[in-house]
């Protein structure tokens, strides 16, 4: 988490930094800061959100051609004024933003005290560039120098720049497990967490590999790792449209993403299914395609909604391909030991790309010889780069913080990745292929349809935005999305929900209900429907007030439910993408009707880049 921008070149930098804050806030927004040079190597930070050191620079003198700048999601150290970044070297001569973290900075800090020096802030990423510093002074070298001796000492994650008032055409970044991105303007550099704040001045960039720091100097830039070996840059072309990143005309940009999902599967399917003429190719898994085809066992790690994701494709993949599929908290997953054998695969699902455990556990995965398929939404990223092989979801880039139209087109590509193996091994009949390949093609509209019921969802928002507890039931495929309905709503409107498989309600939950709880049911036409209306039954029993989620038509449920949303009818293993678009509206409606920041919700960021 946090967000790092910086620039140098003949603008001015300060407008530059402060709008690729505001586009990274989704990182963290605990505090901002920047640092400009003008002469003097100014330090401006406040507690708060990016508008607060806006408002707090408005006289200051402003004018630099150079500046770093860095939104905060607090690790070390609470959210004040002075744990935010920039944080300055002991002589003040030189300035730090640092996303990431020092595991080893207690004794470096300790190092450092024993030898004089002091520090204003609780924070790992002070320790680093006094340490820095340190050794530059010990050694009598360069600025470069110093900072690739200080990373070969360093443990733990970095994404750093440097700036140094000696040197007012310089900037020093280096990277180690979060990310950074260089756009090459003509005569000028971007840097950044992700692209979003480069998109709109160049397409060009390059993102830095772990272990090697980057030196922009009078114009040029020059990449080396900390073995001090050069490396040649790779230069990319960004695939990222400005309109994506903006909330066009959307109050907030979650509601902007939800209504975007018709086009984001779509978007996520193109050029590589085709329905009618059976084509469905995923160009990123070709080499370990028998891999997965022959696997005898999935593993599948991922956090938070990639997690439920990963559990609505377990269904899928047992249904479809007979692979048996074990789906791992990745958090839990690295830290014991767990067996991989030979004909495991494994399959990483995130986002963003960079959560930290993720990426942990995959490296574990890969040091017991799995081989790993990545599904991730960030192109460039590091699990991308991690993995073996992999598909990307294109849903574009999702800012609000509450995950909706990313868990959406995992779904997607993870129901085209298991067709394919199906498809290829022969464990569904080509039927029901075809008419799955149909069914999925479908999808867009029918979650169109169904965004169409978003004034319904207001009206039972309204009804229920007081309540202090919500339950989310759901059977079958719907279980993970019961699961996912209960994440959005806890996440951004702070009312306490759980999901539940609805028959487990029986085993605790139930002495929850009364007429105060809400309780929402998934209960689409599906193999478990008769069960579920059974589990419905026992919830009014106990006068549970039921919002239930039904397939256009139905007759039974409307009859024992207080409030129905009826969404198409769709293969029930495709269902969660349908059945989820209402309970991201109603977690969205009410959260903002209890005045919540949906897009920033508290103590969370986008990217958990720690672990
Ligand atoms: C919930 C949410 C988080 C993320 C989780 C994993 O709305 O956004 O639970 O799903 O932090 O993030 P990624 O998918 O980026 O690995």
């Amino acid at each position: 988490m946090c967000g790092i921008v910086a620039y140098v070149g003949k603008k001015q930098a300060h407008p530059i930094v402060i709008k690729g804050l505001k586009r990274l806030e989704y990182r963290g927004y605990d505090s901002a800061g920047i640092a400009l040079l003008n002469g003097d190597l100014n330090v401006y930070k406040k507690k708060g959100k990016v508008s607060d050191l806006e408002a707090f620079i408005e006289e200051k003198n402003l004018s630099s051609t150079i500046g770093i700048g860095h939104t905060r999601w607090a690790t070390h150290g609470e959210p004040n004024d002075e744990n935010a970044h920039p944080h300055f070297s002991g002589s003040g001569r030189l300035a730090l933003i640092h996303n990431g973290i020092i595991e080893n900075y207690s004794s470096l800090k300790q190092e450092l005290e024993n030898k004089g020096h002091q520090f204003v802030s609780e924070t790992d990423s002070e320790v680093l560039i006094h340490f820095i510093e340190d050794i530059r002074e010990n050694n009598d070298c360069s600025l470069e120098e110093a900072v690739r001796l200080a990373l070969t000492k360093v443990v733990g994650a970095y994404a750093i720049v440097i700036m140094s008032k000696d040197d007012p055409d310089m900037l020093i970044a280096a990277r180690k497990g979060s990310p950074l991105v260089i756009g090459l303007g003509q005569d000028e550099f971007f840097l950044a967490s992700d692209a979003t704040p480069i998109v709109e001045y160049t397409n060009e960039v390059v993102y830095v590999n772990d272990y090697e720091i980057a030196i922009i100097k009078d114009g040029n830039l020059k990449i080396k790792n900390t073995q001090d070996v050069p490396t040649t840059p790779y230069i990319q072309t960004l695939d990222m449209e400005l309109e994506a990143i903006e909330k066009g005309g959307y109050e907030h940009f979650m509601l902007k993403e939800i209504f975007e999902q018709p086009k984001s599967i779509a978007d996520c399917m193109r050029g590589r299914l085709n329905a009618s003429t059976g084509h469905l190719v995923l160009g990123g898994i070709r080499e370990y395609a028998n891999k997965l085809e022959g696997a005898e066992r999935i593993i599948m790690i991922a956090c938070g909604t990639s997690w439920h994701a990963a559990l609505v494709a377990e269904y899928i993949f047992e249904e479809l391909c007979r692979i048996p599929v074990e789906v791992e908290y990745a958090s839990e997953f690295r830290y014991r030991n767990p067996v991989i054998n030979e004909g495991d695969v494994v399959v990483a699902i995130s986002q963003s790309g960079e959560t930290a455990d993720t990426l942990a556990a995959m490296e574990l995965a890969k040091s017991k010889g799995a081989i790993i398929f990545g599904v991730c939404n960030v192109v460039g990223s590091s699990i991308a780069r991690v993995s073996h092989e992999g598909a990307y979801t294109h849903a574009g880039p999702e800012i609000g913080v509450a995950s909706t139209k990313a868990f959406t087109a995992q779904l997607t590509v993870l129901t085209m990745i298991a067709l394919r193996v199906a498809h290829r091994k022969g464990s569904i009949t080509e039927r029901k292929y075809h008419e799955l390949l149909v069914e999925l093609e479908q999808i867009p509209s029918k979650v169109e349809e169904s965004l169409k019921l978003n004034d319904k969802v207001v009206e039972i928002s309204d009804i229920f935005k007081e309540a202090r507890n919500f339950l989310y039931l759901g059977r079958g495929y719907n279980f993970p999305v019961a699961l996912e309905g209960a994440l959005k709503l806890k996440e951004i409107s702070y009312i306490h929900a759980e999901g539940y498989p609805a028959a487990e309600m029986k085993h605790g939950p139930i002495a929850l209900i009364d007429e105060e709880m809400p309780v929402v049911f998934i209960a689409t036409r599906d193999s478990s429907y008769d069960k579920i209306v059974s589990n419905i039954q026992e919830v009014k029993a106990r006068k549970g007030r039921v919002i239930a989620i039904v397939t256009k038509g139905d007759v039974l449920i409307p009859k024992m439910a207080d409030f129905v949303i009826e969404v198409p009818a769709a293969h029930e293993a495709l269902m969660p993408m349908v059945a989820v678009i209402p309970l991201q509206l109603l977690s969205y409606h009410i959260a903002v009707m209890r005045g919540c920041n949906v897009d920033q919700p508290r103590n969370l960021a986008k990217s958990v880049t720690v672990e």
